[in-house]
């Protein structure tokens, strides 16, 4: 019932002469996902990805996008910008934000409700680190992430925004998240949503993707698990081989 969803996340990677072969090898090998395909890419990239994919099945997504609709934010960039690119999603509350970037739930609850405000889909990132995993605070973090992202967000919206779940520890480091690890903690955010909004809408509408070294060879195993409706790649994104094949899971 929920559509999967694969998105890259090319984080701080690809000139625009990277960008244009990336994209251009990357279009005959997803053609016939049946899937969502997405790369969020840096703002640089922006404008090239949205022309080099067009007229295909990828969609193009930035890696962040700004709260206030304009003003004195130097070096931040709205979602009216974005939009006006043709950008149609924004990955909020990446982990490398939140630990690099005083990135709060605060202000993750504010960026996306002016991502949404403005006709972009956000992509929320929640997850815990490896110290609250070992000190059994998983399922706090995730609820309290997720709630605070959540906040006087109607649900009408929830059809506009992906959820991706990425403990910090599995991000770049190879370690991969068992797929029932996964999967339960991505049925307590879909409980959380339940709670939040309503059964029938966290079932239905509220997509979850799993992030964290997920590639070609643990793609199969990790969508195959009921909760998982897609995937955040970083390193694995960057090679147009690699991502098709998670794409094509
Ligand atoms: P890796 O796939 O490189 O572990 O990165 C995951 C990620 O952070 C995607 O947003």
């Amino acid at each position: 019932m929920r559509r999967p969803i694969i998105a890259g996340n090319w984080k701080m990677n690809n000139t625009i002469a990277d960008t244009k072969t990336l994209i251009n090898d990357l279009k005959p090998l997803v053609k016939d996902a049946q899937c969502d395909v997405v790369i969020c890419v840096p703002y640089t990239d922006l404008a090239t990805a949205v022309a080099e994919t067009k007229g295909s099945n990828i969609k193009v997504g930035s890696e962040n996008v700004h709260w206030a609709e304009k003003g004195a934010f130097t070096g931040e960039i709205s979602a009216k910008m974005l939009v006006e690119l043709g950008v149609e999603y924004a990955i909020v509350g990446h982990s490398e934000r939140r630990q690099y970037f005083g990135e709060t739930d605060q202000t993750v609850n504010a960026r996306t409700k002016a991502a949404l405000a403005a006709g972009l889909k956000p992509i929320v990132c929640v997850g815990e680190l490896l110290e609250e995993r070992e000190a059994g605070k998983t399922e706090e973090v995730v609820v309290r992430q997720t709630t605070e992202a959540f906040k006087d967000i109607p649900d009408d919206e929830l059809v506009n925004i992906v959820i991706a779940y990425e403990p910090v520890w599995a991000i770049g480091t190879g370690k991969t998240a068992t797929s029932q690890d996964a999967n339960d903690t991505i049925k307590i955010i879909r409980d959380t949503m339940a709670n939040l909004y309503c059964p029938k809408c966290a079932e239905n509408k509220v997509r979850i993707q799993y992030g964290g070294s997920m590639n070609p060879k643990n793609a199969t195993e990790l969508m195959a698990m009921p909760q998982i409706d897609g995937g955040l790649i970083g390193g694995a994104s960057l090679k147009a081989e690699d991502f098709s094949k998670v794409v094509n899971f």
